[in-house]
């Protein structure tokens, strides 16, 4: 494994609780009851796809007009959660795994589905560690589908199966997985049962799991 491909959303900072929020609020508006669990299903997952889930659950058919003014809405609100953020929002550890990452010259690119990836890394102050972002504003197919990743790896000058991916959501990591990936989740073990590694958080990621995959000639079979 020669690269790292890191998810921004749920991974480097804590805003799938701010998405999730946003979300509630729009569902409580409409009448959709929105849970935690529901909204598994909208991590990693454009913006587009989660408001065509909700309306789903709400069985709600809608005008193209009213479809946009709510993806509108949304974003608006998730806007006011992240105004303020700043580094103290970023996840614990995560600095300590890109510095090990970084000083071991280890090429490392983001790749989100967020529309708002660049400036949330801005804010949080984090952009000098990936030499690419690949956000939700670059990629046509979104995850599930593992176009975010391999427009990644190509910008990393690596192959698919070079690259480890490391992601909250089951979208990420079956993306990660179809692309030929080594796939990490961070999250529940039984959320994320298709990784080929769960950690709760980057404080339970010890450097010997890092020098270890970095030795991997290639992802290992199920
Ligand atoms: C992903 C989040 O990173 O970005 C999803 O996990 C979110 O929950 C998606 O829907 C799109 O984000 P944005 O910022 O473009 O609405
Ligand atoms: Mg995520």
């Amino acid at each position: 494994m020669k690269g790292f491909i890191f998810d921004l959303d749920g991974v480097i900072v804590d805003t799938a609780k701010y998405h999730y929020l946003a979300w509630k609020q729009l569902a409580d508006q409409l009448g959709i009851p929105f849970t935690i669990q529901d909204n598994e299903k909208f991590k990693g997952v454009s913006r587009k796809r989660c408001l065509e889930l909700l309306l789903e659950m709400g069985d709600i058919q809608v005008s193209e007009a009213q479809f946009e003014s709510w993806l509108e809405e949304k974003n608006a609100d998730y806007l006011k959660y992240i105004e303020t953020m700043d580094a103290s929002e970023i996840l614990p550890d995560v600095s300590k795994v890109l510095n090990y990452l970084k000083d071991r010259n280890v090429p490392m690119a983001l790749g989100s589905a967020s529309k708002n990836a660049v400036p949330i890394l801005k804010k949080v102050g984090l952009s000098e560690y990936f030499s690419t972002v690949v956000d939700g504003t670059q990629v046509v197919k979104a995850k599930p589908d593992p176009e975010v990743f391999l427009i990644a790896a190509s910008r990393l000058d690596l192959l698919p199966g070079e690259c480890v991916v490391i992601e909250d959501a089951q979208a990420g990591i079956a993306a990660a997985n179809t692309a030929g990936m080594y796939s990490v989740g961070i999250g529940e073990a039984e959320v994320l049962y298709e990784a080929d590694a769960v950690f709760m958080d980057f404080t339970e990621m010890q450097p010997s799991f890092l020098e270890e995959i970095l030795r991997l000639e290639s992802k290992p079979h199920k």
